[in-house]
């Protein structure tokens, strides 16, 4: 997270939603600004009240704000928080959504890209408590089918989530698929270790072995055994950042729903 807005410079945690951009960082970031654009049309227009649920950063909470929106955030993270309130006067609650009990409803909950951290049935609920008669507005990935497999290991299942929505007397009013719209998001992060972390890694190794031509095998042989664990996770996850297995495996959705008027 740190890294992501520390050094990177991205004020949202989301994967974009691409158009014609430079595929580079600065690209990235136009495309975040796109993502969260297009999420706050769907909302319609303020006054509202909106609970930005796994609000990240603070960036969408802020210029909701700004546009008129009555605004609060929720974080269980403690950085976040701390970014969302240095970032503007947003009200950001500390805690999880499957556990938030607030004194006041909203008109709308935003779950840009936190849905799939949530367990469904909690998140279900906790909609209908804080939201009766509102809306709800998820932008996230979803599985085709739940697996071991690194694809399939996150995310809730498409077909499962929807029936458990609509159980729950959730009305779909809005749906669009943007899968494709955020693959160069995943294409720029293995260029990104292709071009600069491999090349990195290779370069230091090699200064390393010529300043230290006796010490250096025992010492590579050494980080090796201790770096085994992350390096094999690495190696697994390169899958994650594959368009096409990506395409089969995940489908990136955005839905609205209309939240029934009284919680069961
Ligand atoms: C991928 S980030 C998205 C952040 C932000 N909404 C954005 O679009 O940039 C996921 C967010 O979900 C939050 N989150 C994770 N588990 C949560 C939970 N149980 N309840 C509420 N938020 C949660 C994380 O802290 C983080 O803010």
């Amino acid at each position: 997270m740190r890294l992501y807005a520390e050094v990177l410079g991205l004020k949202h945690l989301h994967y974009g939603l691409w158009a014609d951009d430079s595929f580079d960082l600065e690209g990235l970031k136009v495309a975040q600004d796109r993502f969260t654009d297009h999420l706050i049309s769907l909302i319609g227009p303020a006054p509202k009240s909106v609970l930005d649920c796994g609000c990240g950063l603070g960036e969408t909470a802020a210029k909701l704000t700004s546009l008129g929106y009555d605004v609060e955030a929720l974080t269980p993270d403690p950085y976040q928080k701390e970014k969302v309130e240095a970032r503007s006067d947003v009200t950001c609650h500390l805690g999880r959504f499957q556990d938030f009990r607030p004194s006041r409803r909203y008109d709308l909950v935003l779950m840009s890209e936190s849905c799939s951290y949530i367990p469904v049935d909690g998140q279900i609920d906790a909609v209908k408590r804080v939201a009766a008669g509102g809306q709800w507005l998820v932008a996230d990935y979803f599985v085709f089918k739940k697996d071991k497999s690194e694809l399939g290991k996150n995310g809730h299942e498409l077909d499962s989530f929807l029936a458990k929505c609509e159980a729950a007397g959730m009305v779909r009013d809005y749906e669009e698929d943007i899968t494709e719209r955020i693959l160069p998001t995943l294409d720029l992060a293995r260029k990104a270790i292709d071009d600069y972390a491999l090349p990195m890694g290779k370069a230091l190794s090699e200064w390393l072995e010529d300043r230290h031509p006796v010490l250096f095998p025992p010492i590579l042989k050494m980080v090796l055994f201790f770096a085994r664990k992350p390096i094999r996770k690495a190696e697994s996850q390169r899958i994650l950042l594959d368009r096409d297995a990506y395409r089969q495996a995940r489908r990136y959705a955005i839905f609205r729903f209309a939240v029934p008027a009284e919680a069961d």
